[in-house]
């Protein structure tokens, strides 16, 4: 049966079609799909020294199997006879050493180009846009400082322009990656790294932790979201109002009783003392800019640093039981197990942080806002 038995080695090779064709090219984390100018780059730079590859593969298999057709059989028939001896033959010994050569070249150039276009500090310019991002474990502080906005975990920008990041650390090594946008790039403290990137198609694309930082590493992640200039000029100006908005003297809208009691759980409950919310209240200060500034957090399209989308139900699971959505993150349980209140409380407080940014819509119309998960990329 050794015929039934070969067979029996190689059959596991006939279900490789079906496990490859789960794999996806767009995917929400692919870089086989690019959306600007530096992840082309980078996707071209790939596609190039992958093609080189098959060519380099089909010429030394197509060799291989020629010599193994051509001589199976010694054309005297003497199965003992020596083979022709090549040894210190100059010719070959020439063409061995310049083909590697040449292709170590074909890769090389290109390679060193892509790095000095993509890696180069940029000087900005009058229409970049600047990002201060910050890691901490296991989160994301995103400050514009020309704009006088701070929030976590959601980055946004106008479709088209470019956007630098200077990417920092509070602890330990974190690593900034939005592989459909650019590279991976290391957050180090007191590094002063940067990244710049554009985005030529509107969407959401997703953001992950790409050095490993202990704990919850796998779950700090990130959206950026791209849209049209005016999207992104309403954005910036819901932070500018929610700052006036601390300063005046009046609420602005009648909220329903459960937004209300949420807004005074999350001072009762201490949610003030780690997470600003400008405009939470006269003559409040609330907050430690170490933690997630929760502004406008109405608007945002994930909860947790990208782990659960930002629906009153997610939110709601997460303020009761931050531990059990993600595990090892520094968010205290502020409920006993037992107490009959939490879920009803962890409702009001979600129903509050929802309002944010959203003040005096109805809640369908806040889900619209923050664009669901439709725009996903
Ligand atoms: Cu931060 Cu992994």
């Amino acid at each position: 049966m050794p015929v039934v038995r070969r067979f029996g080695r190689v059959a596991p090779l006939l279900g490789l079609p079906v496990v490859l064709a789960g794999c996806v090219t767009d995917g929400p984390r692919s870089m086989l799909h690019p959306i600007g100018e530096i992840a082309q780059q980078q996707m071209d730079l790939f596609m190039w020294t992958f093609w080189l590859s098959i060519a380099v593969l089909v010429l030394v298999v197509g060799v291989l199997i020629f010599a193994i057709i051509r001589f199976r059989k010694q054309p005297t028939g003497d199965k003992d006879a020596i083979p022709n001896q090549v040894h210190g033959s100059v010719p070959l010994e020439i063409a061995w050493t310049i083909i590697p050569v040449v292709i170590v070249i074909l890769v090389a150039v290109p390679t060193v180009r892509a790095i000095f276009d993509t890696e180069v500090r940029v000087t900005p310019q009058e229409e970049d846009l600047i990002v201060k991002v910050t890691g901490y474990q296991w989160w994301w502080r995103m400050e514009y400082p020309e704009l006088g906005v701070v929030t976590a975990n959601e980055l946004h920008m106008p479709v088209g322009s470019r956007l630098i990041l200077d990417l920092d650390s509070a602890d330990v090594l974190h690593s900034f990656w939005v592989p459909k946008l650019a590279g991976k790039r290391d957050m180090i403290p007191n590094q002063d790294n940067q990244l710049w990137f554009t985005a030529n198609e509107p969407g959401i694309y997703y953001g992950h932790c790409a050095e490993l930082c202990l704990g919850a590493h796998a779950y700090m992640r990130f959206r950026v979201i791209v849209e049209e200039q005016e999207d992104f000029d309403a954005w910036v100006a819901s932070f500018q109002q929610a700052g006036q908005q601390a300063a005046s003297e009046t609420q602005p809208v009648q909220d329903s009783q459960l937004v209300e009691q949420g807004r005074a759980l999350f001072a009762q409950k201490g949610c003030i003392g780690c997470h600003t919310v400008e405009g939470y209240a006269q003559g409040y200060s609330t907050g430690n800019p170490d933690y997630p500034n929760l502004t406008n957090f109405g608007l945002r399209v994930t909860v947790g640093a990208g782990v659960l989308e930002n629906t009153p139900e997610n939110l709601a699971k997460w303020i009761r039981d931050p531990q059990a959505v993600k595990p090892g993150n520094y968010m205290p349980t502020l409920w006993s197990e037992d107490d009959p209140n939490a879920e009803e409380e962890a409702a009001a407080i979600a129903a509050f942080l929802l309002t944010l940014g959203n003040e005096g819509q109805e809640p369908q119309a806040q889900a619209d806002a923050r664009g669901g998960s439709n725009g996903d990329r």
